[in-house]
């Protein structure tokens, strides 16, 4: 009898094991499931196989470029999202298309992909397009007029008078909890960013369910973190989690990683730790309270956005299982915190850090570092002169802008250079970390690039736009403004440069013929909805818009609309651009390795192994001694012993063995694929799908999503 009871009890925990673990066999949500681990338990593909791997299908997008779309798979139909924002459904077995819906809207923009909910018959498709959240009839593709107004709702919804009119969009697919979908967004980066308050809308109706105010308004906790005014966001903002949120259903918690406040790299209007900014924030996902928060960065003034959602993984220590949460960073560090409390399981020291030179900026005097893990990425202070690249022509030359570089982690802004490493974009980037979520393993991919950021007084710049009126033959007073061009020095310069030739190697394009490669219309667009790494812009008129399209244009104008400076929302200090340190080949300057893939043992903090992920086909020796590239999208990673990874500059598709970092398996994509791909079982076959784009690093442009399989 004894027996039997064990037996039974046995066979009910290997079944309730069981059912927890079919839940990775789909690839319903983005990155695979809520707890975002990009993970499958699907074993068709194995270790000893893999090398057969081939394409099973390719569907040719109508539009070409730049996907970061990591697409969904349910009921066997590929859910996804193009370059241009036109949202499509695949036969997940043949590639077939089913439907594609275009709105009139879209064109431009980027979208990492939607969110799918289903209740019975009625089964709905998520996107965002500019500025609103669109419904549709995941069967058929069509607008689902109920939804909202006739099938969108405006995501300004929520916000405060002062930001009705700007700038804010989404970026990765919101998530649903219930019959909630909750929202990230992006917003602008200058003083005249909208507030990124999250937001969840009820599912059928698109009604506005909970906003959990992420700037604090009087009488809310964190609200003595900023000067008194800043929660009426007129000259702070931002804070907005764009890189989407992790939820764990058994609790009902919703993790979201928050960005830091606007503007991004001068705080003077916004002194204080500045809560919730670069937070983990914990919030109930019914309702929106308050659960607890973990800041990363104290008063962020370099941009310090966690960059992807957090993993839920469960880990062991001192013999215990915590229900843990990871958030890899931009500059390399992983915090891990018990999913409860939000306490770290590794002590975290707070490390003092250099003051800020420029005036009336207030650098947080420490910032808190984890004991482990380890960064997963070289920090720019472990590098001496020694790292300079051994393959650079112009070493010495190099070797002096090192040198003259403030090269201290978190080095403040300054009027000087300061060599940032990871640089702006990290580190971890969008693509985040795939997790053995049992095991407790992290596996994340990173570049090493060192950029540079310098500040320029924003009397200096005012002073540039005199001069510049001044040889023009115009004065100021009442003569009519260059409007299009002050527009332009205030809104694009830090990218595209003074001279509109941007920086093609650190991929701002050249705008001076740009005429002759797109439509006003289509700037128009890239103005309001950001293109790529570029934010569309806020706090500036239908008429403005026009007279910058008409200055990109060369078009002379009699009559100009005049811009009163004083009333634009201007940084004290501005930032000079986002040039990366490149050797006179254009070539990272640092020495390799330049992209890496690490996996971190999040029970005991150490890493397992890390290997260099990509190489340079212009270099010797990279079949024995690869250098790594810059990389953007994540890995995949399966039970029975694979990571998947595509994300690479060198346009290749890998597979490595998880437990060793080695390569198994890899080849050349039709274009290179910024992107996470997803991996799903369709009448018994495995699949794993992503979506090949190019154009990203100066790739070739591509319109493919590719399905590989075993023949
Ligand atoms: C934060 C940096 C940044 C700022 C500020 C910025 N841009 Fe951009 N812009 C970019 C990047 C990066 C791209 C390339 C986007 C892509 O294709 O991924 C781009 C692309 C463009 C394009 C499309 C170019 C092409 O060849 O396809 C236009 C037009 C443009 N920007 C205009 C502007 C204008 C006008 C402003 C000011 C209102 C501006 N940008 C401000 C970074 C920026």
């Amino acid at each position: 009898m004894k027996n039997i009871i064990i037996i039974i009890v046995i066979f009910l925990f290997a079944g309730c094991k069981n059912s927890e673990k079919n839940k990775y066999d789909t690839w319903r949500e983005y990155l695979g499931g809520p707890d975002r681990n990009h993970y499958s338990t699907l074993a068709q593909i194995d270790t000893g196989n893999v090398k057969q791997l081939a394409i099973a299908w390719t569907w040719d997008a109508p539009d070409s470029g730049q996907m970061q779309m990591s697409p969904v798979m349910v009921n066997g139909v590929v859910y996804g999202v193009t370059a241009a924002l036109k949202v499509f459904a695949l036969d997940a077995a043949t590639g077939k298309e089913l439907w594609i819906y275009k709105d009139s809207l879209a064109s431009n923009g980027t979208s990492r992909g939607v969110a799918y909910w289903e209740e019975g018959n009625d089964k709905r498709i998520f996107i965002t397009v500019a500025s609103n959240l669109i419904s549709l009839n995941a069967t058929d593709g069509k607008l689902i007029s109920t939804f909202g107004y006739n099938g969108k709702v405006d995501l300004h919804t929520g916000l405060p008078d002062e930001a009705k009119d700007k700038f804010i969009t989404s970026t990765t697919p919101g998530t649903i909890y219930k019959n909630l979908i909750i929202m990230p967004v992006r917003v602008a980066e200058d003083a005249g960013a909208a507030p990124g308050h999250v937001k969840a809308f009820d599912v059928r109706t698109g009604k506005l369910a909970w906003t959990f105010h992420t700037i604090p308004q009087p009488g809310e906790k964190g609200y003595e973190t900023w000067p008194k005014e800043a929660y009426k966001n007129i000259n702070v903002g931002a804070v907005n989690n764009w890189a989407g949120t992790a939820v764990d259903v058994k609790t009902g918690t919703i993790f979201i990683p928050l960005g830091s406040a606007a503007p991004d790299f001068y705080g003077g209007n916004r002194k204080g730790a500045n809560l919730y900014a670069n937070c983990l924030l914990a919030l109930n996902a019914d309702n929106g309270t308050y659960k607890w928060h973990f800041q990363m960065i104290h008063h962020d003034i370099w941009d310090r956005d966690p960059p992807a959602p957090p993993n839920l993984i469960t880990v062991t220590k001192d013999g215990k299982q915590i229900d843990a949460v990871a958030q890899v960073t931009k500059q390399g560090y992983t915090f891990v915190l018990d999913r409860s409390t939000g306490k770290s399981l590794f002590p975290i020291t707070e490390i003092a850090e250099p003051p800020s030179k420029l005036s009336g900026e207030e650098a947080w005097p420490t910032q808190p570092v984890p004991s482990l893990p380890k960064p997963f990425a070289r920090q720019i202070s472990e590098l001496t002169e020694n790292d300079i690249s051994p393959f650079a022509g112009n070493k010495e030359e190099l070797k002096k802008i090192f040198i003259a570089a403030d090269k201290r982690s978190f080095a403040p802004p300054d009027t000087n250079t300061v060599l940032m490493l990871p640089g702006y974009d990290g580190g971890a980037e969008y693509g985040g970390a795939a997790a053995d979520p049992y095991k407790g393993i992290l596996y994340v991919n990173a570049s090493e690039m060192a950029w540079f950021l310098k500040m320029k007084m924003e009397q200096e710049f005012n002073e540039f736009i005199k001069n510049k009126r001044k040889r023009m033959g115009r004065n100021e007073g009442n003569t009519p403004t260059l409007a299009g061009e002050q527009l332009y020095t205030i809104h694009c310069v830090a990218c595209h440069g003074k001279d509109r030739v941007g920086n093609a190697i650190s991929g701002f394009p050249n705008l001076t013929s740009i005429a002759k490669k797109l439509t006003q219309q289509t700037v128009l667009q890239v103005i309001s909805n950001g293109k790529g790494k570029m934010p569309g812009v806020s706090n500036i008129s239908k008429e403005e818009k026009q007279q910058l399209v008409d200055f990109l244009f060369g078009v002379e104008k009699k009559e100009v609309v005049s811009i009163d400076l004083s009333k634009t929302p201007v940084d004290k200090y501005i930032h000079t651009g986002y040039p990366k340190f490149l050797d006179d080949r254009g070539m990272p300057a640092i020495a390799p390795p330049w992209g890496t893939l690490t996996a971190i043992d999040l029970n005991t903090g150490q890493h397992l192994w890390q290997s260099i992920l990509g190489i340079t086909p212009n270099l010797p020796n990279q079949d024995t001694n690869p250098t790594g590239c810059e990389n953007y999208g994540g890995p995949i990673v399966t039970e029975n012993g694979l990571l998947f990874i595509a994300a690479t500059k060198d346009g290749m598709f890998r597979a490595f063995n998880k437990y060793t970092g080695k390569i198994l398996w890899q080849t050349k994509l039709p274009a290179a694929s910024f992107a996470t791909p997803a991996m799903y079982s369709v009448n018994g076959k495995q699949f794993i799908v992503m979506a090949c784009g190019g154009e990203k690093l100066g790739t070739a442009k591509g319109n493919k999503i590719v399905a590989f399989a075993l023949p």
